[in-house]
């Protein structure tokens, strides 16, 4: 019994510091993009690389009207920032106008979610930082309304924290 407890006080302990270190909780996240141009998956936007060979570490739609790119995040999280890497190998002008969505809706395929920010422009091989103040939500999305548009992405990440707090847990021993 005694031991149970000590276990049970241990995890209780991890998960509260856990909570409160920055975790990037996109890296666990299951990514899908509009559409796919040659090898650029939507997968490499969430691998940690962003620029060791563009076409292997950053993502990227075809050529098209309204693309996309989503992370589902599998759980609803509080989101306090998103992290946006852009491209280095040329044409940074490309992620102007793209929105941070975040939301529960696979509406519009999360495209009708709450915006979190519309990104103005980043310079080739930057990453911005958006603060999204909490916003409560299982996928994040960017998005670039328009025609004739490509939304490449060479990493995103995601910080926040689990929206059923680990507070609760605490108070309860
Ligand atoms: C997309 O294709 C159209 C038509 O070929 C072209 O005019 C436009 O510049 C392309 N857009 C981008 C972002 O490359």
């Amino acid at each position: 019994e005694q031991h149970l407890y000590e276990i049970y006080i241990f995890v209780t302990l991890l998960i509260f510091s856990i909570k409160n270190i920055s975790v990037n909780i996109a890296t666990w996240g299951t990514p899908v993009q509009s559409t796919l141009a040659y090898n650029w998956y939507a997968q490499n936007a969430l691998d940690g690389l962003s620029f060791k060979k563009p076409s292997s570490s950053c993502s990227s739609t075809d050529n098209q009207t309204n693309p996309w790119w989503r992370v589902d995040l599998s759980s609803v999280y509080r989101v306090s920032r998103v992290v946006i890497t852009n491209r280095l190998d040329c044409c940074p002008e490309k992620i102007d106008g793209a929105e941070i969505r975040i939301g529960n809706s696979l509406e519009n395929n999360g495209n009708n979610n709450p915006i979190c920010a519309v990104i103005s422009s980043i310079p080739a091989g930057v990453s911005s930082t958006y603060t999204c103040n909490n916003m409560d939500g299982r996928y994040v999305s960017l998005f670039i309304p328009g025609d004739s548009r490509i939304l490449t992405l060479c990493e995103v990440e995601v910080y926040g924290e689990v929206n059923n707090s680990p507070h609760t847990v605490l108070a309860r021993i």
